[in-house]
């Protein structure tokens, strides 16, 4: 008999099977018991028929308590009722460990409580479906980059660098001296694509940011791509076809935990169309006025401001041209003002904000020195980073994705702490 994952069903129909479950919830009467099962591959039903099977696994199917683990035995069977649309019916059950007293029961549980059990809490069909979410985001990234000749360059986490501000630094000590936790690869993807041409990095970035907000993490995941001899016209291009390819490959392999989450594809399906809107700074300023925002041309935009913008359009929507005040020191002047910067943001529908940051970089090795003290950094620090704009500078651009913001809104979760397995949020560290 065949051990299979449960997520392979379709192929066993009408075969005897072997599956290692969890029991999540139960139901039966005198004559049948219905059990809920996860196998972590899906969730599905097991159908004990008492007339069926030994007095002895009847009771048993009655008697099993939550989350206890077990083996079972069994026919695959359709069953176009339940949204997996495969069930098993059992013949045999062998006990692995019984559980008793499981915490997360089918009722309620406040935020607090399933984030404290958030190693348990990961079992659950609607963390469980987000989680396959992030995989194929995930998996989907490396495809898009690879195909589009990208190699992968992996950044350091530990560095002496801070491209992001020096304000949301984790400060650690690196033997005798300093050292930070990365805010960001960037710089170090712009020596990887002056290197390989096309570059990509995946990794946990670091914010110390004290604000406690639906869209802000302590530790998150960044993909972040960087192109030489490349301006951010054509990188704003690459940025919206990558998006519109994750919103593809959700459609095409989530479909399941899409519906688990009441995600409705048909929204999704939106955000494939290209090109997304593009607009500038200035032009932000001018419609959030008129929609009532008391601001002044210079001002970052909070969630408020980016939500009534993102509001104005069916689409992601790029934000270009930001004030230089506001952006950090490596962005590439404007041509003809020097207010502005060569950058854009790009903003999720529905709520979700910034999702992309990106920008073309400074070229020129005077004015890039120049940043680096105006932002009250020491340029001996940067000097590798100096050396980049010596040796063979050229035009290059890049951006920023953060994984789990992206994940919230392919999602249509409310708040990022749901799109990564353990959460790093101001008031938690645990588990
Ligand atoms: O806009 P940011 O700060 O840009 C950079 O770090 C650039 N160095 C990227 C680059 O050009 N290579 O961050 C990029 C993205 C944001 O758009 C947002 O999606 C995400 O990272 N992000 C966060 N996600 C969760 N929690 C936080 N505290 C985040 N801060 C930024
Ligand atoms: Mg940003």
């Amino acid at each position: 008999m065949k051990q299979i994952n449960m997520v392979d069903a379709p192929k066993y129909v009408n075969e005897k099977v072997k599956i290692g479950v969890w029991l999540t919830n139960k139901r039966s009467s005198g004559k049948i018991a219905f059990l809920q099962l996860r196998d972590g591959t899906a969730f599905f039903q097991g159908v004990v028929v008492k007339s069926n099977v030994t007095p002895e696994v009847f009771e048993l199917a009655k008697e099993v308590k939550q989350e206890t683990s077990m083996w079972v035995t069994g026919i695959i069977h359709e069953d176009a009722r339940s949204k997996f649309g495969y069930e098993i019916e059992i013949e045999t059950i062998e006990v692995l460990s019984e559980t008793h007293d499981y915490p997360i029961t089918p009722k309620e549980h406040g935020v607090d409580f399933l984030m404290d059990h958030r190693h348990l809490w990961l079992r659950s069909s609607r963390p469980h479906a987000v989680m396959r979410i992030r995989n194929e985001v995930i998996k989907a990234t490396y495809d898009f980059f690879n195909d589009e000749g990208f190699i992968k360059i992996d950044a350091p986490i530990l560095t002496g660098s801070a491209p992001e501000g020096t304000t949301t630094l984790f400060h650690t000590e690196y033997f005798d001296r300093d050292a930070y936790l990365s805010q960001s690869g960037q710089l170090y993807e712009e020596a990887g694509a002056q290197a390989f041409g096309k570059v990509f990095s995946f990794g946990p970035t670091f914010r110390a940011e004290k604000s406690k907000t639906r869209r802000h993490l302590i530790e998150f995941w960044m993909i972040e791509p960087e192109m030489a001899f490349m301006h951010q016209e054509e990188s704003l291009e690459i940025q919206e076809r990558y998006i519109a390819y994750l919103v593809t490959r959700v459609l095409e392999n989530c479909q399941m935990e899409l519906k688990t989450l009441g995600r409705d594809p048909e929204v999704l399906k939106k955000y494939t169309v290209l090109p997304y809107p593009r607009i500038s700074y200035d032009e932000a300023i001018t419609m959030l006025k008129k929609g009532g925002f008391d601001l002044e041309w210079g001002v970052d935009f909070g969630s408020p401001e980016e939500t009534y913008l993102a509001d104005q359009f069916n689409q992601p929507v790029f934000v270009i041209n930001y004030p230089k005040a506001i952006k950090p020191f490596y962005m590439k002047p404007h041509p003809t003002r020097d207010d502005v910067v060569i950058c854009a943001d790009l903003l999720a529908p529905e709520g979700y904000g910034e999702i992309i940051g990106g920008s073309e970089r400074a070229t020129d090795y005077d004015y890039l020195y120049d940043q680096i003290v105006k932002a009250g950094l020491d340029p001996k620090e940067y000097s590798w980073y100096l050396d980049l704009r010596k040796y063979g500078s050229v035009p290059h651009s890049g951006f920023g994705l953060g994984l789990e913001r992206a994940l919230t809104w392919l999602t249509g979760e409310d708040h990022v702490r749901e799109a990564i397995p353990f959460p790093r949020l101001l008031n938690r560290i645990y588990p």
